[in-house]
């Protein structure tokens, strides 16, 4: 390649694998893969019930690949309505008889032992977590596993203190929860959901996504490792129909669900009049709000952070950039420079920022979305950088001049696409970040604080970050207004949705 000059449509043509922008210049990184000798994956994973791994009982199985390759991984037990229903029952059997009767101090301690076994495992997991789901090893190492073990951490913590959570009243757990998580945070979701809930007594029946199924089964090794008693987690694997027989059972009590707002609204319409609890934490189309007083150097950081950090595939992601019309040229021309500097490709390559798409089907959706914009009318941009042959790849993308009428401001691509639009003033930004089905979260850059707190205060989503993004921590609430779900997971608020509080004895 000699020609590095950006493309000025989508339809730029693969490129091999190699420096930035194809050309050796000699002053481009050396490719820096971890090296995954020392992780174990086997060919075949069952499901994990009562303490034990199985087969399903019909025997059905199916694959999960690795995206960056498109080769296959492993053989996972596919669980049918029968495997359900074995582990329902193992977990009410382990609630009854076991769960539910030991001292809390106990229970305490074999959630401190599954952080502790998370963290010795780091490396490995970390690697499993980049193989089979596509994130970039920097992210899966320093975000995803670190944080899926503080969240075991933080409520181990609170396992012995349920009587001081919400003063003057008691609190009980609400029994077995079916939980069933996305592919976008494979064991960091799976912390979320587990954590709290055995934490405050219940046991749990947990489905990953069919993409990303094998840190949830290292996590049910681990689990077994520490010796928690048999039933208290049981992980049953499988696609949709899996996860709907996990949260209709009619054993289980509550039900905590993260996925697409789609699926969130057939849940919440099964689950009506059934008594059930339930927390969904579903999609969003959040507002990254640029002012003029803001920092742009820093704005930029974040602008890039909220949208392309996991290639996008957040529920979370600034995907919607509105910068104030005075500095709209200098944010979108230092931005589109910075987004030159980012690299796709190799999961496992230390210098990778953007990793591969978790799965065909989100790249077709992806790249329908890119249809979409163009004939709609915003202007396109993307990146020039090369991406590999073989493998879901998406360059940084963005669509400027976007109008709020546009699919993509209004729908989640949940992909490293971001629709750019510019306001005049601060009741005009406000107005438009809100203008959105979703209310999950958003972002503020500016450089007065009274500002960012006025504009942060009148955002109608649940997290709202202000001169930073996707900033997370076990001790702060998470969760949505409108139809980016309903509940809290996190904090104290996330320990409240796995108890029933009841008078103070
Ligand atoms: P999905 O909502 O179908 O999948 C999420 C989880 O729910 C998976 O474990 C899946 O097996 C399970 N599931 C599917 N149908 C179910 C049902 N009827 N009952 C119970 N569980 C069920 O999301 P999918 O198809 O993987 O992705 C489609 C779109 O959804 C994405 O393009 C993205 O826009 C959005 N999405 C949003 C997420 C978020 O965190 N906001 C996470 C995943 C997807
Ligand atoms: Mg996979």
């Amino acid at each position: 390649m000699t020609d590095s000059t950006p493309p000025t449509g989508l339809t730029a043509p693969k490129l091999r694998l190699g420096l930035r922008d194809g050309s050796d210049d000699g002053w481009g990184y050396a490719p820096a893969p971890e090296s995954t000798d020392h992780v174990e994956l086997r060919d075949r994973y069952g499901l994990f019930i009562a303490g034990e791994f199985t087969d399903a009982a019909d025997g059905r199985t199916f694959e999960t690949a690795n995206p960056a390759t498109e080769e296959k991984i492993a053989d996972v037990a596919l669980a049918g309505d029968a495997d359900v229903d074995a582990a329902v029952a193992a977990a009410r059997h382990a609630y009854d008889e076991v769960w539910s009767k030991l001292a809390p101090r106990e229970r305490g301690k074999y959630v401190y032992r599954i952080a502790r076994v998370l963290q010795e495992r780091g490396r490995e997991l970390a690697i499993t977590e980049s193989l089979d789901g596509g994130k970039p090893i920097r992210e899966s190492r320093d975000v995803d596993i670190p944080l899926a073990a503080a969240h075991f951490f933080y409520y181990a913590g609170w396992a012995d203190k349920l009587d001081y959570a919400f003063p003057g009243r008691g609190a009980r757990p609400l029994g077995v929860a079916g939980q069933v998580i996305p592919w976008n945070f494979p064991l960091l979701m799976a912390a979320w959901k587990i954590a709290p809930a055995i934490a405050a007594g219940n046991t749990v029946v947990l489905k990953p996504a069919e993409t990303t199924p094998l840190t949830a089964l290292k996590l049910a090794e681990i689990i077994r490792d520490a010796g928690v008693p048999p039933g208290v987690v049981n992980i049953v694997t499988g696609a949709g129909e899996t996860g709907a027989a996990v949260v209709q059972h009619e054993d289980v009590d509550k039900v905590a669900f993260t996925g697409s707002t789609e699926v969130g609204k057939l849940i919440r319409r099964a689950l009506a009049g059934s008594g059930k609890h339930y927390t969904l934490e579903l999609g969003g189309k959040a507002a990254n709000l640029v002012f003029e007083d803001a920092a742009v150097d820093q704005a930029v950081e974040g602008i890039v952070n909220g949208i392309f950090f996991n290639q996008g595939h957040v529920c979370c992601a600034g995907s919607r950039l509105l910068v104030q019309e005075s500095v709209a040229g200098e944010v979108i021309s230092k931005l589109k420079d910075r987004m030159e500097t980012l690299i796709v490709g190799d999961p496992l390559d230390k210098n990778t920022d953007i990793g591969a798409i978790n799965s065909r089907a989100q790249l077709d959706k992806i790249e329908e979305y890119l249809e979409i914009g163009e004939a709609e009318g915003a202007e396109p941009f993307q990146t020039s950088c090369p991406v590999p042959e073989r493998g879901y790849w998406c360059r940084p993308t963005l669509f400027l001049h976007a109008s709020q009428s546009h699919r993509v401001v209004q729908e989640e691509i949940f992909g490293p696409v971001l629709a750019v639009q510019t306001f005049r003033t601060v009741d005009e930004g406000i107005a438009m970040a809100n203008n959105t089905p979703y209310g999950l979260s958003g972002g503020v850059w500016s450089d007065k604080g009274a500002k960012a707190f006025r504009v942060t205060s009148r955002i109608r989503a649940g997290v709202l970050w202000a001169n930073t993004y996707n900033k997370f921590d076990p001790t702060a609430p998470f969760g949505g207004y409108k139809e980016s779900g309903i509940g809290r997971e996190g904090g104290l608020a996330g320990l409240h949705a796995y108890l029933q509080p009841e008078a103070a004895a």
